[in-house]
């Protein structure tokens, strides 16, 4: 059977599956299940009142980026329904913008960027634009970098820069394609230029979050955040590396993002064990054998579009084959597609220090299906 064959086989399985879920979730916007296997819902205003949760929450594009995959796929209107049910309850998180940070990338572009590049509709291109306008905003001319998040309760964030910024620079790509104006495109070349020069160490693993004095500009240190220690390689960071700067190249033609995710590519392909269960770091302990799943799907895609823009042929094979096990993993033993349970992916953990390990997150559901649809041969691009 091909890696194609495959997928498809799989992506059978998803349509059954999503049709269900999407009928169960159809006005709210999921981030994980509970015990019952039911969805939680970030839109509700009752239970999510902090200023970076409820509407407001890093995740809220996802569910609606499952739905246009489908639609694309399978072209039924009930998944263009449902995408803007959950992209209009978005607009109050405009609405309230002291909530919004650089994750207006992850949050907009599978959601109103997806609806206009697959239907047209020009409100959804005011959302996008608006969005880039507002991450562009936090471009931090000195150091080169987009501030990631607002301040936090214990510190000043101003001078903070984080991997996962790197997916948001979609956006700004987007944007400046969309209106010809290159100053969006600038910030995000500068910005990459910035993580690879300041994030990735020289063997290929990268750093969670950078510190630059906001002022000068001048590199300060880094950061653990969600990884196992201070200079450790969080896998879901890896993923947002490796895929984001393919994704960085492909918009900009810099060969040194190309260099980049090679070297981080690398350095995933070195650490993978055998068993292809990716760790939430790859330099955790042996135990607890805590793992990401989320991780799993993230590079595994990355290593998909990796294979599409290497020139030697020898890592081509070698990035589509390491995707294709981490994949076939996950199908064998991390997939669930019964009815007991509304998420796909199980496994995931948000941070190695947090209280809660192997559960289900939405944006997992996400990268696990657009990975499948990448192996199947899927033009459509979301980043
Ligand atoms: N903030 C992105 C992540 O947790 O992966």
């Amino acid at each position: 059977m091909t890696y194609k064959e495959w997928a498809n086989d799989e992506l059978k399985k998803v349509r059954v599956k999503i049709e269900w879920v999407a009928e169960n979730n159809k006005y709210k916007i999921p981030y994980t299940t509970d015990e019952n296997g039911v969805y939680d819902n970030k839109a509700d205003k009752e239970k999510n009142f902090r200023i970076d949760d409820g509407v407001n929450w890093w995740t809220n594009g996802f569910w609606a980026g499952i739905m246009w995959l489908l639609y694309n796929d399978t072209k039924a209107k009930k998944y263009v329904n449902d995408a803007r049910i959950q992209e209009e309850t978005l607009d109050r998180a405009f609405d309230m913008f002291y909530g919004l940070h650089h994750d207006v990338g992850f949050m907009f572009v599978p959601s109103a960027v997806a609806d206009y590049r697959l239907t047209g509709d020009m409100t959804s291109r005011k959302r996008g634009l608006h969005a880039a306008n507002l991450l562009a905003g936090r471009f931090n001319e000195a150091g080169g970098f987009i501030r990631a998040w607002n301040d936090l309760e214990w510190c000043d964030t101003r001078g903070w820069a984080i991997i996962d910024c790197m997916f948001n620079l979609s956006l700004l790509f987007w944007a400046g394609e969309e209106i010809k104006d290159p100053r969006y495109t600038h910030i995000a070349v500068t910005h990459a230029n910035t993580v690879a020069d300041a994030f990735v160490r020289n063997d290929g693993s990268v750093c969670h979050i950078v510190e630059f004095d906001p002022e000068t500009g001048r590199r300060i240190k880094s950061h653990g955040g969600q990884g196992y220690a201070h200079g450790s390689a969080w896998t879901r960071g890896q993923g947002w590396a490796l895929y984001g700067f393919v994704n960085a190249y492909l918009h900009s033609g810099e060969k040194k993002f190309l260099d980049t995710a090679v070297k981080v590519g690398d350095y995933c392909i070195s650490k993978i064990g055998p068993s292809y269960v990716i760790p939430v770091d790859f330099d955790q302990p042996e135990e607890p054998d805590y793992e990401d799943s989320c991780a799993a799907c993230i590079i595994a895609g990355g290593f998909l579009e990796l294979a599409g823009v290497v020139s030697d042929h020898e890592k081509k094979i070698k990035y589509e084959e390491t995707a294709f096990k981490i994949l076939e993993t996950l199908a064998k033993t991390r997939i669930d597609y019964s009815k007991e349970c509304e998420a796909l992916v199980k496994n995931c953990s948000a941070a190695y220090h947090s209280d809660v390990h192997h559960t289900t997150m939405v944006y997992a559901d996400y990268f696990y299906i657009e990975a499948l649809y990448k192996m199947a041969g899927s033009d459509f691009r979301m980043w």
